[in-house]
């Protein structure tokens, strides 16, 4: 069975984590949320008491301390921070040292090594732009804001966060704007990248069509069968 490098690339709230780990589920990949490793950045620059636009203090936390993530557990130095990256805090922290290039290097190349031997599924915002130019798969999820929203305001494992829909879509839209309009690896779909609405699907559903297009791939590596 090939090892592909599958790309899952697209806005907070378009259900990108819960795909990625279904379809690396189904395909036995390793599943990597690479928003994941900005956020447990920003919680560590946060309790160091740095300031998030320093550049020069968050990059020395990058460098000296590894994001390790194994089977949804996200750790720092060490310390699991799985569920204290999941605030609306750190949603505006992590998104504010993701504008930091330095930053972005040493995680860019973590993220490389993670994907070497294939057989993964990284989601994030530049995988299939920058991370992973030439991935075999490129997915680029999307839905509606109001959809967006509800998901988050509905998300148990985001804690601490305005539960109100209202409040949710304009922190939802003032980091969508933070991510779009970064000078350096802003979020947008690739070229070659496919475009999946999830606004009104089920997971199942959306499960299924990704696997259907990482099928359709995995058919066009395979040799053919001999006659
Ligand atoms: O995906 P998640 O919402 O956890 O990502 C948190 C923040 O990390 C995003 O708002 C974005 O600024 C940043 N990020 C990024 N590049 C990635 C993944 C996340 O800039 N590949």
């Amino acid at each position: 069975m090939s090892k592909l490098v599958i790309a899952i690339d697209g806005p907070s709230g378009a259900g990108k984590g819960t795909i990625a780990r279904a379809v690396a589920a189904e395909l036995g990949y390793r599943h990597i949320d690479s928003g994941a490793m900005y956020r447990a950045i920003a919680w560590k620059s946060l309790r160091e008491g740095l300031a998030l636009d320093d550049e020069a203090a968050v990059v020395r936390v990058a460098r000296q301390s590894p994001v390790e993530i194994e089977g949804g557990v996200v750790a720092i130095g060490g310390v699991d921070v799985t569920r204290e990256i999941r605030t609306p805090d750190i949603d505006r922290a992590a998104a504010s040292v993701a504008r930091l290039p330095a930053v972005r290097d040493v995680l860019v190349a973590r993220q490389r090594e993670m994907g070497e031997g294939g057989a993964i599924v990284m989601e994030g915002r530049d995988i299939g732009t920058v991370v992973f130019p030439r991935a075999d798969v490129k997915i680029y999820l999307d839905a509606s804001t109001e959809e967006r929203a509800r998901r988050r305001a509905n998300d148990p494992a985001h804690s601490g966060g305005p539960t109100i829909v209202a409040e949710v879509v304009s922190a939802l839209t003032a980091r969508d704007e933070l991510d779009r309009t970064r000078p350096t690896s802003p979020l947008y779909a690739a070229e070659d990248a496919t475009p999946v609405d999830t606004t009104g699907k089920s997971v199942n559903e959306v499960v299924e069509e990704v696997l259907t297009i990482v099928n359709r791939r995995l058919e066009s590596v395979l040799p053919a069968p001999s006659p």
